[in-house]
């Protein structure tokens, strides 16, 4: 192959959402396939070869579509730790074989505010956990300007983050509708099982899927709605990647917080529609 060739290749690979590498030899994995279940292969997390509780509930449940199988899965989870270990062992969505981690939540679960963002990127990937890399560190000083801090035990200080879907899209694209619609029922039971007082959406992915709506985050943000599923109240905001391309939104946000913090502190929210 020329050199031409060469970096026409890697192009296509980065376009196609292989844009790190992992490991330092090339693995073909559809001849992996094939081969006894023995062979040596990389560090990429692999679910166990015994039935895994995703493939117990979903054999008892008999769906006859992914989605069933999501929500007889989600519903079946009695704890947090359940759900994440169903989330991890969930084979259904081809979106698990691209990720190295599942990421599934950080804070303190039972934290009054629960916040939802879209999905992971190349660092939480990395990390298993969301809202690492810079989003997350401006995400971070947005909830400390309002006395918020995900490392803190008390419910009333703290905050609980998870995304709607658990694995990394390739290249850090948008979920799809389909990839979205698919992991809901999992976030919903997660909502359940967290018991937060509020939720705070951050971007078009949570707002849309969670008010099932198709308007725009602009129109969205900072008026209170109520979650449907939970009843419980919601604000839509910004998400902090998009403050780090216009700072000149910032303002808004901050509005937003503010409006947070009174709600946090006691103010009944003013639900719209
Ligand atoms: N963006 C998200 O929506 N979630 C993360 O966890 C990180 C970046």
């Amino acid at each position: 192959m020329s050199r031409a060739d060469l970096i026409a290749a890697l192009s296509w690979q980065i376009e196609l959402g292989a844009d790190e590498a992992i490991g330092e030899h090339p693995v073909d994995r559809f001849a992996e396939q094939t081969t006894p279940a023995t062979r040596a292969i990389g560090a990429m997390p692999r679910a166990p070869a015994v039935a895994t509780p995703a493939e117990d509930v979903a054999r008892r449940a008999k769906p006859e579509t992914a989605d069933q199988s999501a929500r007889a899965l989600a519903e079946a989870a009695p704890t947090l730790q359940a759900l994440h270990q169903a989330l991890a062992t969930w084979e259904v969505s081809e979106l698990r074989k691209g990720a190295r981690n599942c990421v599934f939540a950080d804070g303190l679960p039972g934290a009054h505010l629960m916040i939802i963002g879209e999905a992971p990127g190349a660092d939480e990937d990395r990390q298993g956990k969301p809202f690492v890399g810079r989003a997350g560190k401006l995400l971070d000083r947005m909830l400390a300007s309002i006395g918020l801090d995900r490392t803190s035990d008390d419910p009333a200080n703290s905050v609980y983050i998870a995304n709607i879907l658990p694995w990394r899209p390739p290249g850090n694209r948008t979920p799809s509708e389909q990839e979205v619609a698919l992991f809901l029922p999992f976030i919903e039971r997660h909502i359940e099982l967290a018991r937060p007082k509020l939720l705070f959406t951050i971007g078009n992915t949570p707002t849309k899927a969670l008010l099932d709506t198709q308007t725009g985050i602009k129109r969205m943000r900072g008026r209170w709605r109520r979650h449907r599923a939970s009843s419980l109240p919601l604000l839509p905001s910004f998400h902090p990647a998009y403050l780090l391309r216009q700072p000149s939104e910032k303002r808004l946000s901050w509005h937003d917080l503010q409006a947070l913090r009174r709600v946090l502190d006691g103010e009944a929210p003013r639900i719209e529609g």
